[in-house]
């Protein structure tokens, strides 16, 4: 088949400068809505650290990328799908690992990633927090980058510290803010103002509003209970929110037409 805009898989990555912000639970959540819509929707936890996308989506992955780097199972064997049907693939410590495979390993998964690739729809990474080389390797090959951050000072710092890192790579596809735990929409739209018009103004880009998403007791007690929130409480304020995100998300055009599949891209521009 031919690739080309229409059939590529989009790629979105969820990141912020500042740890605890949301992103695992925008990530999941988000994923949620887009198979929703039947899309077929993979979930990549990426973050080096603790990943935690299981935890939030109640999915048992036993098994990480570490395990099929190590030849004990293969990257098909390490999908867990959770509840709404979203595939899911945990990272673990295996993308540093990368770095000391052999050439002839790596070009073997990277071909099963593709194929992988070619089968879903939207693939959504949940990367780490802060601005890392994977993290920022990550979020340089997906298409479209969601920023969160909080009404938190130092949230918005280190996110427009990733804004800016971004930029001065040029980085070439779309840039969206979230902005979580907001008191009220106004607070949030007040928020996503004073980023954006920062950007525009010293780094000359765009940042486009991915949406608001309040702070409320309904998503603290749906991570307790291990079940996403659009899941626990579909008929709630956030719910909505995030259907709406997910389908303003949705609409973006994906202007890049690229051959290389995204997980090369990751992997030439970290190692
Ligand atoms: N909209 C919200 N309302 C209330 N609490 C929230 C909201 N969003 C996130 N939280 C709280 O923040 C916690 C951390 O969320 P989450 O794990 O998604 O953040 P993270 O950015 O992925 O963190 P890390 O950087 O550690 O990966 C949640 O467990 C919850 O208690
Ligand atoms: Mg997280």
């Amino acid at each position: 088949m031919m690739k080309n805009e229409t059939a590529r898989p989009k790629v979105l990555a969820v990141t912020s400068g500042k740890g605890g912000v949301g992103k695992t639970n925008i990530a999941s959540n988000l994923a949620i809505c887009f198979a929703a819509n039947n899309n077929k929707v993979l979930l990549f936890d990426a973050d080096l650290g603790l990943g935690n996308v299981d935890v939030v989506i109640n999915a048992d992955s036993n098994y990480n990328l570490t395990h099929v780097l190590s030849g004990y199972k293969t990257l098909e064997e390490i999908i867990t799908i959770a509840p709404g049907g979203v595939e899911i693939i945990c990272g673990g410590s295996g993308v540093e690992e990368l770095a000391n495979i052999s050439p002839f390993q790596l070009q073997r998964l990277l071909d099963d990633f593709e194929t992988l690739q070619n089968n879903s729809d939207m693939i959504v990474i949940d990367t780490g927090a802060g601005i890392h080389n994977s993290t920022i390797s990550f979020c340089q090959a997906a298409d479209h980058v969601v920023v969160v951050t909080t009404p938190e000072p130092a949230s918005m710092t280190d996110a427009y510290a990733m804004i800016k890192v971004l930029a001065s790579r040029d980085y070439p596809g779309q840039i969206s803010l979230v902005v979580n735990m907001a008191a009220s929409v106004v607070e949030g739209k007040r928020i996503y103002r004073q980023i954006s018009q920062v950007a525009a103004r010293f780094l000359n880009i765009q940042i486009y509003e991915a949406g608001i998403i309040c702070k409320t007791e309904k998503l603290v007690a749906s991570v307790r209970k291990r079940l996403p929130v659009v899941l626990n409480y579909p008929k709630s304020r956030i719910t909505a929110d995030f259907v709406t995100m997910a389908a303003r998300l949705t609409k973006t055009q994906v202007k890049r037409i690229e051959q290389e599949s995204f997980f090369r891209k990751v992997v030439n521009l970290f190692l």
